[in-house]
């Protein structure tokens, strides 16, 4: 009797496991499918990973139900349309998962049974970005891929040409081909969020999917804007190249001029990596690129040729992932803020919490519609992680602790800061205050007027802005150049010194030029781009505002939308009114000098620093001018710079510039004063 009741949960549990399968089959092809075709997952990595470990445990226990379709059996998703597709000589293989140090030991087990004991481990950071492949043909970059699906990738050559480190030309003409991480760099990622923002785009949720939706960009300008790197990982294939061991093969990578790993170790047995593993587990927060494991590799090559693979990864390599930083604590306060388009945004403020290197204790809830879809209570225990390592945001609420006392968030219906009535556009999500005057609104456009991408005025940060508007001494923004010294000193905390530093940047933004100010005047749906191009194409604040809407949508990047909202800005009798003030006030209305970005020049390609005080330009608009023609500005001198350019007072830097020359270390290396780079840049300046 007990043994057919066995035998019926047997097959009961069978059926289970086949249901669970399929179920867990769909749920990965589904985000699978949004992560790497839509770069839009809904799920972090930690559920996608359990499901995916779930799935291949169930199917190594019931055999009888694998497929070759199931998602397990393949690495990565389909290319999409608008790239040509690359056959992968060398197929791009995903690596295996481990959690813990117990999976570390059966890895080593694993490995010590094929080579035996005297096993040495490379251990690497594990970028947290998009797979790429190189191939350099006689030293010649003459392709870069993405991954695909490991068999098919798609040729992404004109958007890697632009990520900067990424060398054109190897310093020996070998062929070769090498794999690494594509990444932005997590400053990167959230200026690109913070614009987005601005312009109401919807942002990538970590650094990985910004760097895979920059990548996929179809025009590689947008591409070249958004700042991404690499690091190279592995050396595929090399002619003519014996190597013997990995670290060997990420050494030449490195002598070629190629962006080899940052964070590795060679040569450690299994406590040794496990050691390393330790210690990055928190000082990896403090590198410019999100991580998120690291990855150990069996250095020799013999020995990684005799462990092979298995379907889908090497077994001479593993990442060990470190558990996804969460934290639990108390939300104590919902906040709204009001950004400079008035839109309302609710902000949660929990008792503070250690997470990912620092302490946090605010996490933008964005709009009303997720507060209440993750049912979140002024009172909740709430779940917090940093999205991709950077932003904090709040996962859900954990609504077993509740006691009763919570309170259910609502948009109130009055502007916290103006009492006046707040508006829902149709299809937003977002609640607005319309109120031109609101304080709030005022003080955000303020603060973006003088922001460095718009009239860079230093020094003048929120709290100066919050003080002056506070105090009633700036209504407007044309009252920025209606301040006086005599008025400045009367702030509290206001010295002598910042009070004549502050009117000088506020002095010098008069010439800032037009493309600042339309992007500083905040016209939604222009963004910094779009203001140069407006700027430029239109040369004057008035020959723009007599422009038609044939005129504007002629231009290259403006759409209907912008040309709306550009014409609906110009034509508003208060835009008018500021824009006269500011002209009455000495701001100027006039394009910069325009450079086209030649096709040749003494810049192009050129890496470039500049020193000490030069008098017809700040450094800010000469750096400007070399990189518009084409050359790479850097802070300091080294053999590789090629050019310095170097004014009054130049100290430190020209020094080692004129020594490298002396010395022969770079004996081609250019010394510039301000007259001979005014004479080289004199041709393209219109
Ligand atoms: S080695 C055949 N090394 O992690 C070995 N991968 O799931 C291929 N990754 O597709 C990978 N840092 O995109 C390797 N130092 C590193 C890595 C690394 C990041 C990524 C890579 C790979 C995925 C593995």
């Amino acid at each position: 009797m007990a043994r057919e009741e066995a035998k019926v949960s047997d097959v009961e549990q069978k059926e289970m496991a086949a249901h669970r399968i399929e179920q867990l089959r769909q749920l990965l092809e589904e985000h699978a499918k949004r992560y790497y075709e839509e770069d839009n997952p809904t799920v972090t990595d930690d559920v996608w990973d359990g499901w995916m470990r779930e799935l291949i445990q169930l199917e190594s226990e019931y055999p009888e139900f694998l497929s070759p379709a199931s998602p397990s059996q393949r690495v990565g998703g389909l290319p999409s349309s608008g790239f040509a597709k690359v056959q992968h000589r060398i197929p791009m293989l995903s690596l295996a998962n481990a959690y813990s140090h117990e999976e570390m030991r059966d890895f080593h087990r694993r490995v010590s049974e094929v080579v035996g004991d005297g096993v040495r481990y490379v251990c690497e950071l594990k970028i947290d970005g998009l797979a790429i492949s190189l191939r350099y043909e006689n030293g010649q970059l003459v392709q870069g891929a993405t991954r695909g699906d490991g068999e098919t990738g798609e040729d992404i050559t004109s958007n890697i040409r632009t990520i900067r480190n990424v060398p054109l030309v190897l310093a020996q003409p070998l062929t070769i081909e090498v794999r690494g991480e594509a990444y932005m760099p997590k400053s990167a990622f959230l200026r690109l969020n913070e614009a987005r923002e601005q312009h109401g785009e919807a942002l990538f949720a970590n650094p990985r999917n910004a760097a895979a939706g920059s990548l996929r960009q179809l025009n590689p300008e947008v591409a070249a804007r958004r700042g991404l790197g690499i690091l190279v990982y592995q050396v595929a294939y090399v002619e003519g190249r014996p190597l013997e061991s990995h670290s060997q093969a990420l050494d030449l990578a490195k002598e070629l001029g190629l962006p080899a790993h940052g964070v590795r170790a060679n040569g450690l047995t299994l406590e040794g990596v496990l050691e390393f593993i330790e210690q990055w587990q928190e000082e990896r927060h403090g590198l410019p690129y999100a991580t998120d494991g690291m990855v150990v590799k069996v250095d020799s090559l013999a020995m990684q040729q005799a462990l092979g693979f298995t379907a889908k990864s090497p077994r001479w390599a593993i990442a060990y992932k470190y558990a996804a930083e969460v934290a639990e604590t108390t939300l104590e306060e919902i906040v709204l803020n009001i950004g400079r388009t008035g839109v309302v945004t609710p902000t949660a403020v929990f008792q503070p919490v250690s997470l990912a290197g620092t302490t946090v204790s605010r996490a933008s809830l964005h709009n009303e519609d997720i507060v209440r879809e993750r049912d979140i209570r002024v009172g909740d225990r709430i779940v917090v992680q940093k999205a991709g390592d950077i932003i904090p945001e709040v996962v859900r609420s954990l609504p077993e602790y509740r006691t009763g006392n919570e309170q259910v968030f609502a948009m109130p219906e009055g502007c916290p800061e103006c009492g006046q009535r707040l508006h829902r556009m149709p299809e937003e999500s977002a609640w607005r205050c319309i109120n031109p005057n609101c304080p709030a609104v005022l003080r955000e456009s303020v603060i973006h007027f003088a922001s460095r991408d718009a009239m860079d005025i230093e020094g003048l940060g929120e709290s100066w802005v919050a003080a002056l508007i506070q105090s009633g001494r700036v209504h407007s923004i044309p009252d920025i150049y209606r301040l006086s010294k005599e008025s400045l000193l009367q702030l509290e905390r206001m010295g002598e010194k910042s009070a004549d530093n502050l009117l000088a940047a506020i002095e010098r933004s008069k010439s800032a030029g037009l493309e600042r100010l339309l992007f500083g005047i905040g016209i939604r749906h222009v963004g910094e781009k779009a203001a140069r191009v407006l700027a430029q194409s239109f040369g004057t604040m008035e020959r723009l505002q007599s422009a038609s809407y044939e005129d504007l949508v002629a231009l290259k990047d403006v759409g209907p939308k912008m040309a709306e909202s550009i014409l609906d800005y110009l034509h508003d009798e208060a835009m008018q009114r500021m824009v006269g003030q500011l002209t009455e006030l000495g701001v100027a209305m006039e394009a910069k000098q325009r450079i086209d970005p030649p096709e040749d020049g003494p810049f192009l390609g050129k890496t470039v620093v500049l020193t000490g005080q030069l008098e017809s330009f700040d450094r800010t608009r000469a750096a400007e001018i070399v990189t518009m023609l084409g050359g790479k500005v850097t802070g300091s001198v080294s053999t590789k710079t090629d050019i310095v350019i170097a004014g009054e007072n130049a100290g430190q830097k020209l020094e080692k510039a004129q020594e490298l020359v002396r010395s022969g270390k770079k004996s081609d290396l250019q010394i510039l004063d301000e007259a001979a780079f005014c004479a080289w840049i004199e041709p393209y300046l219109k």
